[in-house]
């Protein structure tokens, strides 16, 4: 964002540089289990994002002074690995991640039903291999696969993804290049069931309209991805009974 715009971003046709309309995601995967040791997991691919979400709990939050008498406190770690970026990344929290963590967990704690484990935790960590652009959207919606596939009570899952402003139209789902040279970035995150927000950041300038009309786009989309959650574990837990694997070390 505001960086010296040296390319274009639509062509004549109004395709972006990956062949994409306007209101098109990227391509998404999902797929919930995957780690034996962790409660819960998801693996998700979203463009070139790819990520990896582990739930742990509840459990006993330690240390105990951290410890909510009245509710679980739900831990997001968000972590890009070294490799995940063309320019190695520092091993280890900074703002970015930091600011991340936070944001996930204060969305993440709108669903889980907390109140059920007082003086717990649930540790949710995710992991950036690969990382395109939108890997907050793509982080929180791995995670909440990954609570769902731990069996945590929660109302709903969450459902997240970005819109944006490139070459002055709003479009869906910005990749890398359109998130470096575009105009504005909008990550939005909803409870599909109720419509609530639970994330709204903007990158960069919008008008009143511009923004209205981005909110419906991501909208729009976080019910798209929404299906794909639900499929990804529907598909888990249709194989799961007839899997020896899953039984072996129960
Ligand atoms: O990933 P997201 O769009 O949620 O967050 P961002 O801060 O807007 O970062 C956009 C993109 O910049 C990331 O997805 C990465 O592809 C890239 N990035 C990077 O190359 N090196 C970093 N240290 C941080 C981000």
């Amino acid at each position: 964002m505001g960086m010296d715009k040296d390319m274009d971003l639509i062509d004549e046709d109004g395709l972006r540089l990956d062949g994409r309309k306007f209101d098109e995601l990227r391509e998404i995967n999902i797929e919930a289990g995957i780690l034996k040791r962790a409660d819960g997991s998801a693996y998700l691919t979203w463009g070139k994002n790819k990520v990896m979400a582990a739930v742990y709990g509840p459990r006993e939050l330690h240390p105990r002074h951290a410890q909510d008498p009245s509710k679980a406190v739900v831990q997001a770690r968000y972590n890009m690995a070294s490799f995940s970026v063309p320019d190695r990344k520092r091993p280890g929290p900074d703002r970015r991640s930091v600011e991340i963590s936070k944001l996930m967990s204060e969305a993440l704690e709108e669903i889980v039903f907390v109140e059920q484990f007082p003086r717990s935790a649930v540790d949710v960590f995710v992991e950036i291999l690969e990382a395109s652009a939108g890997t907050r959207c793509a982080a929180i919606t791995a995670a909440s696969v990954a609570l769902a596939d731990a069996g945590i009570p929660m109302s709903d899952m969450i459902a997240s993804c970005a819109s944006g402003k490139i070459d002055g139209h709003v479009v869906l789902d910005l990749g890398k290049n359109e998130d470096n040279f575009g105009e504005a970035d909008v990550p939005v995150a909803i409870v599909p069931r109720t419509g609530k927000i639970t994330l709204l950041q903007m990158d960069g300038n919008l008008t009143i309209e511009e923004y209205e009309e981005a909110m419906e786009l991501a909208i729009n989309a976080c019910h798209e991805i929404y299906d794909i959650q639900r499929e990804a574990l529907k598909k888990r837990y249709s194989t799961s009974i007839d899997s020896y694997e899953d039984l072996e070390e129960v």
